[in-house]
C-alpha cells in the first residue's frame, strides 16, 4: 500500500504527546520515518516506543541553540537526510500585561519563536543537499488575532507567522517551502494557563461556544492532517502562508 509521504523523512519538535504526537502518528501511517525531539524525555520515549521502527526520539530543548544543532545532525543521521522539518515545541503563560514578568515574556518567546531561527539556521543546509523540501512552523490563531492575558503567547506566535514568510521568500529559490499552522483552540492541557486566567474550564467553554463558528474546540485530530499536507508532494506550490485551523474563527 502506498502513502502519502512514502520515503519522506521528517524532523518535529515537540511532538511527544497532542498535536505533535498525532502529527508523528500520521506521518508513520502514510509512509514516513520520523524523528521526535522534545525536552519531556519521558513521553518521548513512550511516543517513539508506541510508533515502532520508523520514529526515533532524541531528547531536546529547543531554547539552546546547541540541542537544536544536535536533533538536527543526529536526526539527519539517523534518518539519512531531510525532506521536512516541523517546529511545534510550544509554550504558555498567561497573565494581565501589568503583572507579567520579563522573565516568563523571554522564556515564552525563547520557545515559541527564537527556536525556529536555530531549526532553520541548521535545518535549512539539508534540506537544501536533499533538493528541496518542506519547513512548517507551529504559529496560533493568537499570533493573528490576540486576547486578554495573552500578550507574550500572541506575540511569540506573531513572530513566527512574520518569519515564516521572510524565510520562505528567502529559501523559495532552493525549491524549499516554509508554512505555518495556526490552530485555534485545540483541547490539550497545554491550555491551561489561559483556562486558568479565563477563571476555569466553564468560562473558557462559554467563550468557545461564543466565539468558535463549530461551536467546539479542535483536537489533534482536526489538526494533524494539515502537517501531513504540507509535508508532501501535494503542496508543492505553497508556500509563506499561515493557515488557520480554527472552527471558524478567523473569517
Ligand atoms: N492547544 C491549543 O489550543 C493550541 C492552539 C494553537 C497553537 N498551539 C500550538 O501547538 C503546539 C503544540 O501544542 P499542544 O496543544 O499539542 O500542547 P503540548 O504541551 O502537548 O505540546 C507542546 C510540546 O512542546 C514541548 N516543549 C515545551 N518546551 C520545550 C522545549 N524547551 N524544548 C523542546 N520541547 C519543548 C512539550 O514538552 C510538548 O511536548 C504548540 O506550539 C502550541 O503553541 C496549541
Amino acid at each position: 500500500m502506498s502513502g502519502r509521504l512514502d520515503g519522506k523523512r521528517i524532523i518535529i519538535t515537540g511532538a511527544a504527546d497532542n498535536i505533535g504526537k498525532e502529527a508523528a502518528v500520521q506521518f508513520v501511517r502514510e509512509g514516513a520515518r520520523v524523528v521526535i525531539g522534545d525536552i519531556n524525555t519521558r513521553a518521548g520515549t513512550a511516543t517513539q516506543a508506541a510508533l515502532g521502527n520508523d520514529a526515533h526520539f532524541i531528547p531536546c530543548d529547543v531554547t539552546s541553540e546547541d540541542s537544536v544543532r544536535n536533533l538536527i545532525e543526529e536526526g539527519v543521521t539517523w534518518l539519512g537526510g531531510l525532506d521536512a522539518l516541523c517546529q511545534n515545541a510550544g509554550l504558555q503563560y498567561s497573565g494581565s500585561v501589568t503583572e507579567f514578568d520579563a522573565e516568563r515574556w523571554d522564556a515564552v518567546f525563547a520557545v515559541n519563536s527564537r527556536a525556529h531561527f536555530f531549526g532553520a539556521k541548521y535545518g535549512v543546509p539539508h534540506l537544501r543537499a536533499a533538493g528541496g523540501g518542506s519547513i512548517v512552523n507551529t504559529a496560533s490563531l493568537a499570533g493573528l488575532r490576540g486576547g486578554p492575558g495573552m500578550t507574550a503567547y500572541s506575540a511569540s506566535k506573531g513572530a513566527v507567522i512574520a518569519f515564516t514568510v521572510a524565510l520562505a521568500t528567502e529559501v523559495a529559490p532552493d525549491k524549499i517551502r516554509v508554512n505555518s499552522i495556526c490552530p485555534g483552540w485545540v483541547d490539550t492541557a497545554f491550555n491551561q494557563p489561559a483556562i486558568d486566567f479565563m477563571g476555569g474550564r466553564a468560562a473558557q467553554e462559554e467563550v468557545v461556544k461564543a466565539i468558535v463558528p463549530l461551536q467546539r474546540q479542535g483536537t489533534p485530530a482536526d489538526i494533524a492532517p494539515m502537517f501531513v499536507y504540507l509535508c508532501s508532494d501535494e503542496s508543492t506550490y505553497m508556500t509563506a502562508q499561515a493557515i488557520t485551523i480554527d472552527g471558524g474563527v478567523y473569517n
